[in-house]
């Protein structure tokens, strides 16, 4: 290959690198070369004998110092939507439950209600600008989750969006049909036909045009069942779908469990989790997502169970779970501080779980982490320790962000 064609090397020096588990005691050089990261080393070590010493010299210098580490993985949001809901915030602070509004015909179906109003168009904008915020926050993956539509037409038209946004934004979109999220009215009182309809119907279509990289559910006593989400299950199954769910956020319903037994990528809240449902996430190697933005807003009271998933190896990731109800916030961040102040995990396991666990939350090993040989998805932070990112909560200390090797901001 001519050097005219040669992928272009990049070189950063002098970073203080977490590399999506832990911290590298010494301040690192890092090489990218293409879309890959080809080397890691500590600074000042360039003549080591294992290293390409003429592609380090050749390299184009990015900057020095710093944090690096991979860009943020965002697993679980709810980011394309129509209308917000601020009149039910005023109503919870009146004392009113999430679960009253909800059985009240507010909450998700609300927010169906104006979903199904909206255009494409309409829908693509407001969801641009919340992707935006989310981006210049570091960003570069996000999972995108449909559920306000609870129709074919409707759940399709927000899947569309989200492959859009894929398209038009420089971000990894990764999108999940949730269309057993809420019933629609037109079903009332007919759950399991409306998840025939799901499983016979919406789940198919929205497949066959190739708008489905996943499928999740909300099981609770105001949702859907364990035996009905076990139904979509089964259907997603059948097309090769993986599986997640919103498990055991207002009870305990053994969701988890099942989508341990579904293999499922992900249970997500988990607020309720117990024992046995942290026993069969570790065996299957479910992540567990944490949804510290949806706890914040809702001030709930119950924990989930940190300690133990962390004594038995559960991999827990964070996300934002950014959404007009639970979490009206795109601040990726943020989230991490809630992580380590709502539910104590150390700065390191909110960053992992904003990296390395997420991206195993959305069936992926090859982003999230930088090592020799990982695809080069990374933001260099004007901070002088990872742990900062998750202390301070302030907006603008992205100093560059690099998707697929491309610098795309900074
Ligand atoms: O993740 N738990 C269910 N679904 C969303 C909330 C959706 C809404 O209230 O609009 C959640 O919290
Ligand atoms: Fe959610």
């Amino acid at each position: 290959m001519s050097s005219s064609t040669a992928p272009v090397r990049r070189l950063w020096r002098d970073v203080i690198l977490f590399d999506g588990l832990k911290t590298h005691p010494a301040p690192m050089t890092v090489v990218v070369e293409g879309e890959r990261v080809t080397a890691l080393f500590p600074s000042g070590n360039d003549h080591d004998k294992n290293l390409d010493v003429q592609a380090i010299e050749e390299a184009v210098e990015m900057g020095r110092g710093g944090v690096m580490t991979p860009g943020l993985i965002d697993c679980h949001t709810h980011l394309v939507y129509g209308g917000q809901r601020a009149n039910e915030f005023e109503s919870r602070l009146e004392g009113v439950s999430y679960a009253d509004i909800s059985r009240r015909g507010g909450g998700i179906l609300s927010t169906v209600r104006a979903t199904r109003e909206a255009s494409e168009e309409h829908l693509f904008e407001t969801a641009a600008a919340r992707l935006q915020a989310m981006i210049d926050d570091g960003v570069t993956s996000v999972e995108i989750k449909s559920g306000y539509g609870l129709s074919v037409e409707h759940e399709l038209k927000m899947l569309r969006v989200a492959r859009r946004l894929d398209e038009q934004f420089k971000v990894r979109v990764f999108t999940t049909l949730l269309a057993a999220h809420a019933l629609p009215p037109e079903y009332a009182d007919r759950a399991d036909d409306y998840i025939d309809l799901v499983c016979n119907e919406i789940l198919p279509a929205a497949c066959k045009e190739g708008l489905v990289d996943a499928v999740d559910v909300f099981c609770e006593h105001i949702a859907f069942s364990l035996e009905q989400c076990e139904r979509v299950f089964l259907a997603a199954h059948d097309l090769g779908l993986p599986v997640k769910s919103h498990a055991e956020q207002l009870s305990l319903s053994g969701a988890s469990q099942l989508t341990a037994r579904y293999r499922g990528l992900s249970a997500d809240h988990i607020e309720y989790l117990d024992q046995s449902g942290i026993e069969a996430m570790a065996a299957a190697g479910t992540v567990g997502v944490l949804l510290p933005g949806a706890f914040h807003t809702l001030r709930e009271t119950q924990f989930p169970p940190i300690a133990e998933m962390r004594s038995a190896g559960v991999p827990m990731a964070v996300a934002s779970d950014a959404n007009p109800g639970t979490s009206p916030i795109v601040f990726p961040t943020l989230m991490l501080n809630l992580a380590c102040t709502l539910f104590r995990l150390t700065p390191q396991e909110a960053l992992a779980g904003m990296t390395y666990n997420a991206a195993l939350a959305l069936g992926r090993t090859d982003i999230g982490r930088l090592h020799p040989g990982a695809v080069a998805d990374l933001c260099i932070w004007d901070v002088d320790s990872p742990a900062e990112l998750a202390y301070a909560i302030q907006p603008g200390r992205l100093r560059q962000r690099v998707l697929k090797g491309e610098l795309t901001h900074g």
